[in-house]
């Protein structure tokens, strides 16, 4: 049962995104986006809240493993070991060889482990044989409070619009450069530019659904293809409280848009207050891209046969007036309902 606390801390962070999806509909996605930067008291405040949420309000139960309720974190952990290192990138090295064979039966091409040592020059399988002897690298975006880094297994760059600890880097992903190195800022505290082609892993967890408008978000997918290595993966964690078929139709437009953009889905799961996905950016684009070739949509599913947008149940909806969503808040805290846009009733169902 949700305490006032944690309603009053659910209501600042849903008050945030309400307020810059109604901006974004009223002043445009990128003028929305900067006013919503330049309000650092706000971005503080929910900081503070989301922290607190996560740590305090939702961490409590959160490892009962037999009963698949653990939370995100300890999903996405468990994903990257078992890909890294438990023989799932060997897996899908297969995979993707097998699709290969079959897209180039008649024609000679490089094969996909061809492409993939010509991207390593240490000669290993994407650059992870060796993985025992180091950590997997993250790079968790819209990390807030670190919580990926008490794991050993993992080299974790945090970073964050407003970070809550002093390991998280500053660092608006969106707008981020990409180019051949890490630049920092000269107090060391923020992030100018990602190294291309540089993690083993890009993870999002509750981002998406952060970014009002569906051409930012699949900008943020693009940022995290170009900062992936070969055979590196996307997880993305985003909240839904509802049944695994309610928005089975954004899923799929999902992998439809990454699909065209490389990435090849290896994992889903649908936890009970959450969706929980893994991508992975194939060595040979043609390989993830072919799964979008074979889709049909029918009329009226056309519009989630979309190439540069990823849609959240939020974007259908319409935008409410200030009064409308102040009431609304009001009304709904009472609701299990109201907590359908992030886990916030019970977290250790996720
Ligand atoms: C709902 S919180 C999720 C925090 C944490 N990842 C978790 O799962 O508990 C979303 C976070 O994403 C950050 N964020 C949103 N847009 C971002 C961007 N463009 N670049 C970096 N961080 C961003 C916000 O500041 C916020 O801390």
């Amino acid at each position: 049962m949700a305490t006032e606390e944690h309603k009053r801390l659910a209501d600042i962070v849903k008050g945030t995104h309400a307020l810059l999806r109604a901006e974004c509909h009223q002043y445009g996605a990128e003028i929305a986006w900067k006013r919503h930067l330049a309000r650092n008291d706000v971005l503080q405040e929910y900081a503070a809240s989301m922290q607190k949420l996560a740590v305090k309000c939702w961490a409590d139960n959160n490892s009962d493993l037999r009963s698949g309720t653990y939370c995100r974190m300890e999903w996405i952990k468990a994903q990257c070991k078992e890909y890294f290192l438990n023989g799932g990138r060997e897996k899908y090295n297969k995979r993707e060889r097998d699709i290969n064979a079959k897209m180039t039966l008649s024609s000679v091409g490089p094969s996909v482990e061809g492409r993939t040592r010509e991207n390593n020059p240490s000669g290993t399988a994407n650059g992870l044989r060796d993985s025992s002897e180091r950590r997997i690298s993250v790079l968790d975006v819209g990390s807030c409070y670190n919580p990926l880094s008490i794991d050993d297994a993992f080299d974790v760059t945090a970073i964050d619009l407003t970070p809550t600890v002093e390991e998280v880097y500053r660092c608006d992903f969106l707008n981020v450069a990409i180019g051949g190195e890490k630049i920092l800022s000269r107090d060391t505290r923020e992030i100018r530019q990602l190294p291309a082609d540089f993690y083993d892993s890009v993870v999002f967890s509750l981002l998406l659904e952060y970014l009002p408008c569906p051409e930012q978000r699949y900008a943020c997918c693009g940022n995290a293809y170009d900062v992936l290595k070969s055979g590196g993966i996307l997880i993305v964690a985003s909240p839904d409280s509802k049944h695994v078929g309610a928005n089975a139709k954004l899923m799929r437009s999902w992998r439809y848009a990454l699909s065209r953009m490389g990435f090849m889905r290896i994992k889903y799961e649908k936890l009970r207050h959450i969706h929980c996905l893994v991508f992975r950016k194939c060595v040979r684009k043609d390989v993830a891209i072919r799964w979008s070739k074979l889709q049909r949509f029918s009329e009226a599913d056309r519009r989630y046969a979309c190439e540069t947008k990823i849609f959240i149940p939020q974007d259908f909806q319409a935008t409410r007036s200030k009064e409308e969503r102040e009431k609304l808040e009001y009304e709904e805290t009472d609701l299990a309902s109201a907590f359908s846009e992030l886990p916030f009733d019970n977290e250790t169902s996720t």
